[in-house]
């Protein structure tokens, strides 16, 4: 068995075991709507047997990064439309990445009158980049009161309807990175004294409930989550990362969900990957720096389902294709890769394009 050979996770029937990583582009207009650019960028990578698209925003208040899309009003249903069938047409599969970046945030980066929210009014230590005035400090955000949560909550769900009325085959919920559910399991960012806080049960209520709610939309196999046990990124920390995510994990098993997608970690305090295959078994897709080789001995070798590529897939979007052929891989432009317009976005050619000197 090797990465060409075809898998079945929960509802989504991958062709291949090559997974499209989330990479947020900031090609989006400034209303969060996807642009045509976007169209042509995930068609040229539908070779993957799944997309995981860029993080999406389940609401105003999720968006958090410049020309970031969202699922929250029609004119997003209808471009994301544009985008799944485009994909499908090529023969590959897509899932909408649900990521409300919580404190992680400007909020010049937001519509007005859209609040910067988290679990604790604790600002991230930091900058971050806006179109109108460069680098500029994170925002302190506000501490949600309890009553607002499962508002929070059901924006998800909402936009977990939205992502299947705009045709996505299934939904992830970005769980780490520093990110809204991240801030609430970790206990650096999380110092609420409700039932939201305080013990692990209560530190990942917020992102189980969430679970359960895009999971009561079309059932949970079409429900993948991504964690990255003790990630230090947008200054997170949790003073017992192993605790709060077998917690998570034994918990999160009990739904059965499609998949579990783990960016392992080396050098931190948890084995991501053991910890992973512990509670998700055949359901894991691994990630972080794999080639061809690596990917193809995890498969081989039954450690995961599934291997992810994000870079990769920058400046090869026939990715699956140079592998087969043990082409050699494009580099990709640092520069362009938040830049805006399609230039070191969709204009990276696929290998017969080179060949017939396009
Ligand atoms: C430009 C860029 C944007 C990214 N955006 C996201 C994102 O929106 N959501 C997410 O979960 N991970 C995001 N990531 C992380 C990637 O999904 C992936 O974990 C990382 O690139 C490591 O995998 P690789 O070695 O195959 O590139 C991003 C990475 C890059 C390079």
């Amino acid at each position: 068995m090797d990465i060409f050979s075809s898998v079945t996770l929960g509802r989504l029937q991958l062709a291949n075991r090559v997974v499209m990583a989330p990479m947020t582009r900031s090609r989006a207009d400034i209303d969060a709507v996807p642009t045509d650019m976007m169209v042509d960028y995930y068609a040229q990578r539908a070779g993957a047997g799944l997309i995981v698209s860029e993080g999406i925003a389940p609401s105003a208040a999720g968006l958090g990064y410049c020309r970031t899309p969202g699922l929250f009003n029609d004119a997003q249903v209808a471009a994301w439309s544009r985008v799944t069938k485009a994909v499908h047409a090529a023969g590959g599969k897509i899932v909408a990445q649900l990521m409300h970046v919580g404190r992680v945030s400007s909020h010049l980066n937001k519509p007005e009158g859209a609040e910067t929210v988290a679990p604790s009014a604790i600002a991230a230590r930091g900058e971050i980049y806006s179109d109108q005035s460069g680098m500029v400090p994170f925002d302190t955000p506000r501490a949600l009161r309890t009553g607002e949560i499962a508002w929070v909550i059901s924006d998800y769900r909402r936009a977990t309807a939205n992502a299947y009325a705009a045709g996505f085959d299934g939904v992830e919920l970005h769980c780490t990175s520093g990110y809204l559910p991240a801030q609430f399991l970790s206990t650096g960012t999380n110092q609420r004294d409700d039932d939201y806080g305080g013990s692990v049960q209560n530190r990942c209520r917020f992102a189980l409930e969430t679970l359960a709610a895009m999971a009561s939309v079309d059932g949970a196999a079409r429900v993948g989550m991504r964690i990255c046990p003790d990630n230090p990124f947008n200054d997170l920390k949790d003073d017992k990362p192993q605790e709060t995510f077998e917690y998570l994990l034994q918990q999160a098993s009990q739904l059965d969900l499609a998949y579990l997608h783990v960016i392992r970690m080396p050098n931190r305090k948890v084995d991501n990957i053991a910890l992973g295959k512990r509670f998700f078994g055949d359901r894991l897709v691994v990630n972080d720096s794999y080639d061809l080789d690596e990917a193809n001995a995890v498969i081989s070798g039954g450690e995961a389902a599934a291997v992810s590529f994000g870079r990769p897939f920058i400046a090869n979007p026939d990715l699956v294709a140079r592998f087969r052929q043990k082409a050699a891989l494009a580099d990709f432009d640092p520069g362009t890769l938040y830049a805006g317009g399609a230039q070191g976005y969709s204009d990276y050619p696929a290998l017969d394009e080179v060949s017939r000197g396009l």
